[in-house]
């Protein structure tokens, strides 16, 4: 078994957290482990959880559609949460089971070695690029944190709750692409 399928299946067998407890799938992460960019979410939703796939519910259906306007192929990136189980009901992780599980992202980092990270909404964004991320003032900002490029986007499940926001998203994910144009990335 090579590192990345040992560490997935320490994950689909972890217990750190309650949540292993009500999980049905350990949601691990899809896409190009040899990708330089890399998204994360922030925990897998009711879709997610039967599927063992993230992004597949109504947020992930209109994340797709961003990659797609903007010629990004969901399949040729890596796609990754901070929490690997589905909290109840989809309420915000705990900072609890956040320090449980940070540990497979930070092992997933480790071993991808992307070149970008884009956070995907304000918890992840304050998880991995600074505490006191503002969403609403920081969005499309570039931070470079250590190796990585790093940058945040609005969740798309805050788009479903507050159209208003498409217009900033698109906008985000237009520089977003630009930039892995700019630095040639292997998409
Ligand atoms: N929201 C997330 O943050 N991640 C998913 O996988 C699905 C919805």
């Amino acid at each position: 078994m090579d590192k990345w399928e040992e560490l997935k299946a320490r994950c689909e067998a972890c217990t750190a957290c309650e949540l292993s407890k009500t999980r049905t799938n350990c949601v691990f992460g899809t896409g190009n482990v040899n990708a330089d960019v890399l998204f994360v979410g922030e925990a897998p939703g009711e879709k997610e959880d039967l599927s063992g796939i993230p992004f597949v519910g109504a947020a992930g259906k209109l994340l797709d559609k961003y990659l797609y306007a903007v010629d990004i192929d969901r399949e040729r990136v890596y796609i990754a949460n901070i929490l690997k189980c589905r909290p109840p009901k989809n309420r915000d992780p705990l900072p609890a089971e956040e320090e449980a599980c940070i540990g497979f992202l930070r092992e997933q980092v480790k071993l991808m070695k992307p070149k970008i990270i884009i956070c995907l909404g304000r918890i992840s964004a304050m998880k991995l690029i600074k505490p006191d991320f503002k969403i609403t003032k920081e969005h499309g900002m570039w931070f470079q944190k250590g190796n990585y490029l790093m940058t945040a986007v609005y969740h798309p499940a805050a788009l479903l709750r507050d159209p208003r926001k498409k217009e900033d998203m698109l906008l985000d994910m237009q520089k977003i692409k630009a930039k892995l144009d700019e630095l040639s990335l292997k998409l």
